[in-house]
């Protein structure tokens, strides 16, 4: 018998994620150079990190031989200052992934269930599967999700209840007001994940404050990252606001120092560059707008994106997808989500858009 064989069946039978082409793996297979590759694939901030935060980061880079502050102290003063939360209710995480997975981890027990929507991020069902959970998915309503058959597919099993708010990959997006009635009607012994990795997108008549709900309702986490709209997806940098009671036992679970040094550094300075959030999020509003007019001119339809990406009705995903990399430009196919004729394109700097829009116009001629 096999070591393989000895892992638990749960194990065995997950599938791993499938992450966006990276540039230089493309370049090795097509020979086009990096520098002439656009990716589009995985809702990275075009701009990069905020001149601030590189700066930091280099500093921090000084210290790399000491282990970070496995409580980083200095970030979550930072983060509770910005937001008007305790210290005590924030978990930092290596990513926001991280803090889903730690959710799991700190909330689940083999049998246990998590409820989720048809189309929402692949993460949770493998977080889930990854604790020899269930997974409870729930037909999504135009793509997004039916908070009502949601309440309605909690059991007595379930644990976990994940909300993501802008969704990937549809980009679709809930009022606040509805996530608020979803948690007065929601058994307070269930813990309700709203996973807001794209908030920093919405434009001021979306927002809500879902921090300021966590007093009424103490099963509410609300998970958000500084990799999208602050760059630092490379670093790895997220974090969640809960009930204190949630966030200790979440800090019990998780690695003692799941955030590097510079990633806490990088992202203390990114949290005070306002300005360089501001740029990220109006050329996302104008790259978008680009992006969908074009889809209109060229007659394909695309879900309304709340996000930094948009996704967009191609036909045939796999066969596009396949044109526009030979064009040089990485985008997302979505068959994995069981959305085969449909691809998401991250919003890029005005002329990466440019050159997928021309990609996109030859592949589909
Ligand atoms: C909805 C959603 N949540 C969480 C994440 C995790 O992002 P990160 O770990 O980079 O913060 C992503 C990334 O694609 C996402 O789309």
């Amino acid at each position: 018998m096999s070591v393989a064989s000895r892992a638990p069946a749960h194990i065995r039978s997950l599938s791993p994620y499938q992450p966006g082409k990276p540039i230089a793996e493309l370049s090795r297979e097509t020979g086009i150079p990096e520098a002439d590759i656009v990716k589009l694939a995985s809702n990275e901030n075009p701009f990069g990190m905020s001149p601030r935060a590189k700066v930091a980061a280099a500093a921090a880079l000084e210290e790399g031989a000491r282990y970070p502050d496995g409580n980083a102290f200095a970030l979550k003063d930072a983060l509770a200052k910005k937001y008007g939360v305790d210290a005590a209710q924030l978990v930092i995480g290596n990513g926001s992934n991280d803090l889903l997975e730690i959710a799991t981890q700190a909330f689940l027990s083999p049998g246990d269930s998590t409820v989720f929507a048809q189309y929402s991020f692949a993460v949770y069902p493998l977080a889930t599967l990854a604790r020899g959970a269930r997974c409870i998915q729930v037909a999504a309503k135009n793509y997004g999700h039916d908070l009502e058959a949601m309440l309605a597919a909690i059991d007595a099993s379930t644990r976990i209840v994940f909300i993501a708010n802008p969704n990937n990959p549809t980009g679709t997006f809930l009022p606040g007001s509805e996530i608020e009635a979803f948690l007065a009607r929601v058994p307070q012994d269930v813990l309700v994940v709203l996973d807001e990795a794209y908030t920093e997108f919405l434009p001021a008549e979306k927002r809500y404050d879902a921090m300021g709900w966590i007093a009424r309702f103490p099963n509410l986490l609300v998970s958000r990252t500084l990799c999208k709209a602050y760059g630092l997806a490379g670093l790895r940098l997220g974090y969640s606001v809960s009930h204190p009671e949630v966030a200790d036992l979440m800090n019990r679970v998780r690695q003692p120092f799941n955030a590097s040094i510079i990633a806490q550094a990088a992202g203390i300075a990114a949290l005070e560059d306002s300005e360089f959030l501001q740029k990220v999020a109006e050329n996302n509003r104008h790259g978008l707008a680009r992006l969908t007019s074009a889809f209109t001119e060229l007659g394909l339809s695309f879900l309304p994106s709340s996000g930094n990406f948009v996704t967009v009705r191609v036909g045939d995903g796999a066969k596009i997808n396949q044109a526009l990399l030979k064009q040089g430009v990485i985008v997302r196919p979505i068959a994995g989500y069981g959305l085969p004729e449909w691809l998401r394109v991250s919003i890029g700097l005005p002329d990466e858009n440019e050159r997928f829009i021309a990609a996109l116009r030859k592949a589909l001629a």
